[in-house]
């Protein structure tokens, strides 16, 4: 399906031979630099202005300093609030490429106008001035990148590209900036420490300006539909989970906008001046990056809304430990944690929401996005104010001194209203609520899912007295090799006399191949979990109704290729809906049949979709988390049973796997022959082994 706004395929150029990863095209190689060029000019930009700014106040008063800094950078992201749409508007109407090189030099002359003119409103002018540019540069930059591009499966890369060449600069300016502002401050002295930044900012927006010239490949028009922040707020996100997560990252957002708008005040308070501004920016935006990164890919089995949860409470608490603490060394590590729960909540909030099939503006992502940043503009404008209301105070608590300044006090507060917000976030995520934290935190920590004991009591237990027949289930995740030996069994079984019969989920009957084409085809999107569960059931009762029973009911031993359990790990843990429902809705269709043994066989999920030849169906192309979603859950359910499973490590040679699971099948297997027969003959049928 063809994505709205998504850049069409650059016809003059043909796909460049040997080219198997997206960054070995050369144009695209060439424009990331030229991006990231202007991109560290723009995070330049934010600590320079408010630097510049705040020296510019000509007063010592920190009320008056922090009104600064909070206004240059609320007048930065003001403009992406209002003004959003029209900048990518504008840029979707004129040539990409140009418009790159226009907002590039647009930007450089005002920055270099800032310390010419020298006073206050025209830096605060200069800041919404660059901002305004920016909103045209950044979707200009965002559709370029994957337009250099010529094949398909990697602009969806470079696509992903733009977001590391957007942000990625922004921790290193913040270090330039920190080493700029001790080189200035050593040599050009205390008023004009900005200045240098400033104009290496200039500079680099000058560089980039020259690297997008000299790139010819840039297709020249596309269209990049940005969504506005404050109509995507109040048409509000749709759903009550989004609605939550909403909360969350207005928490998130609150936590590390408090820290960015009285940054340099506090700094300054602590004697780390511009310097320690820059080291507690690059500590946000290192922590930020690595927890965005980190987000979706740690605890795996914990659940991704308990998570986000716990991220913004931990952000929350950094919040107040930054504010409470007056020590530079702690307040940056101390960012740096808030960045990395910030990040992660980001991430996985993100995560939660994101339908790739709709439209770039109409996705709750969008929704996400704007809740964030009005909320930074929220707070850039009003910590300031309160640190300034505040003002210093010194507590005389049991015998010592306590000293807090006002931006100590805005953080505090920042803190508190952010520590409240994400409890009310928490609550309304929790999705595993009455399940204690601890242990399940615990169980993520070692791999693996908390199952409760009541809980564990209520998934399928193997009923006291057996069906006539024996019924095997083979289960585990993709590529795991199931279906290569439950033939193996089988045919061990036929060779030993049995009457066998091998099946398999989903599709084993007229009907289900119907179901199974449903669901496996990739063509079929926005089939809801919900259903997806019910239609696996619904095969399932239908196998269970005209396969597995009656062969049972004739004395057959029957193995299946997949049975509850793989709803229960796919629908239940990977899908993360209740297992205990699932478990319930399955018990119905099958009549509580369940395996007298079911033969797990453990893969990591790389390796197994590794194996795997033919294209992907819809399930194996889910996520990685997805898939070691279900490999914990697939894990949680032998556990919970050892009587009725058997675990084997599939990454071990056949022989030593087929012989491993007939010693498990020979411990249930009834004699082969009627009972009769054996008394007539005397002979106790023996089991070779191969
Ligand atoms: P299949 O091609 O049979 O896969 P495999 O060779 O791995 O057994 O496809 C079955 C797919 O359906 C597999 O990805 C797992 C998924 N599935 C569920 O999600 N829930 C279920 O209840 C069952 C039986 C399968």
């Amino acid at each position: 399906m063809t994505r709205t706004g998504a850049p069409r395929p650059h016809p003059a150029a043909p796909p460049p031979p040997g080219v198997t990863s997206h960054s070995s095209i050369g144009p695209l190689r060439r424009l990331r630099f030229a991006l990231s060029l202007s991109g560290l000019g723009l995070w330049l930009a934010v600590p320079a202005l408010s630097a510049m700014a705040m020296t510019l106040t000509g007063d010592d008063d920190a009320a008056t300093r922090a009104q600064a800094v909070g206004g240059v950078l609320a007048s930065m992201l003001l403009p992406a609030v209002l003004l959003a749409p029209l900048g990518g508007m504008l840029a979707a109407r004129a040539d990409r490429r140009l418009m790159l090189i226009i907002a590039d030099v647009l930007r450089l002359v005002v920055v270099v106008t800032v310390p010419l003119v020298n006073t206050l409103p025209w830096t605060f002018a200069a800041a919404f001035l660059v901002a305004c540019l920016s909103l045209v540069w950044t979707p200009a930059a965002r559709a370029a990148l994957p337009a250099v591009v010529p094949d398909e499966d990697l602009r969806a890369a470079a696509r992903r590209s733009a977001t590391r060449v957007l942000f990625g600069p922004a921790p290193v300016a913040a270090l330039l900036f920190a080493v700029l502002a001790l080189i200035a401050g050593g040599t050009l002295g205390r008023d004009s420490r900005a200045d240098l930044a400033l104009y290496v900012t200039a500079a680099a927006f000058l560089a980039s300006a020259a690297a997008v010239a000299m790139i010819r490949e840039i297709p020249a028009t596309w269209s990049a539909p940005v969504p506005a922040p404050l109509k995507s707020i109040f048409q509000g996100p749709g759903t009550a989970a989004a609605r939550g997560i909403g909360i969350a990252v207005a928490a998130a957002s609150l936590t590390a906008g408090a820290v960015v708008a009285v940054a340099r005040v506090h700094t300054g308070g602590l004697d780390g001046g511009d310097a320690g501004y820059g080291s507690v920016l690059a500590g946000l935006t290192v922590g930020l990056g690595f927890g965005a990164f980190l987000g979706p890919r740690a605890l795996v089995p914990f659940s991704r809304r308990r998570l986000l949860g716990l991220a913004v409470v931990a952000a929350a608490l950094a919040l107040i430990v930054i504010a409470l603490v007056q020590n530079l060394v702690v307040v940056v590590f101390m960012t740096g944690f808030l960045g990395m729960f910030a990040g992660a909540a980001w991430s996985n909030g993100i995560a939660a929401l994101t339908d790739p099939d709709a439209p770039e503006d109409t996705r709750p992502s969008a929704y996400l996005r704007s809740v964030a940043l009005v909320t930074a503009v929220v707070v850039f404008a009003a910590v300031p104010l309160i640190a300034g209301a505040a003002g210093s105070h010194r507590l005389e608590l049991g015998g010592g001194v306590y000293d807090i300044d006002g931006s100590g006090i805005g953080l505090l507060v920042a803190a508190v209203l952010a520590l409240l917000t994400s409890l009310v976030a928490y609550r309304r995520l929790d999705d595993r609520r009455g399940i204690p934290l601890v242990p399940d935190l615990r169980a993520a920590l070692r791999g693996e899912i908390y199952t409760p004991p009541e809980q564990a009591a209520a998934l399928p237990q193997r009923p006291a007295r057996r069906e006539r027949g024996v019924f095997i289930a083979f289960e585990g995740g993709e590529g795991a090799g199931k279906t290569t030996q439950a033939r193996l069994a089988a045919i061990w079984l036929r060779d030993h006399g049995y009457d066998v019969v091998t099946t398999h989920e989903p599709g084993a009957t007229k009907i289900g191949m119907r179901l199974r084409a449903m669901l496996l085809d990739r063509d079929t999107t926005g089939l809801s979990d919900r259903a997806e569960t019910l239609l696996y059931a619904a095969d399932r009762a239908d196998h269970v109704a005209n396969v597995i029973k009656p062969a049972m009911d004739r004395g057959a031993i029957v193995v299946s290729d997949r049975y509850v359990d793989s709803s229960l790990a796919y629908q239940g843990f990977g899908r993360q809906q209740a297992v205990e429902d699932i478990a319930r809705v399955n018990a119905w269709a099958t009549g509580g049949l369940v395996p007298d043994l079911t033969v797990l066989m453990e893969v990591p999920p790389q390796t197994g979709l590794r194996r795997l030849s033919a294209p992907a169906d819809r399930i194996e192309s889910e996520s990685q988390d997805f898939h070691e979603r279900v490999r914990a859950g697939f894990r949680a359910l032998a556990e919970a049973d050892p009587d009725r499973y058997l675990i084997v490590d599939a990454g071990r040679p056949q022989g030593e796997l087929s012989r491993e699971i007939q010693y498990r099948i020979r411990e249930i297997l009834p004699d082969p022959v009627p009972a009769g027969t054996e008394d007539a003959t005397s002979t106790f049928p023996a089991i070779r082994d191969f």
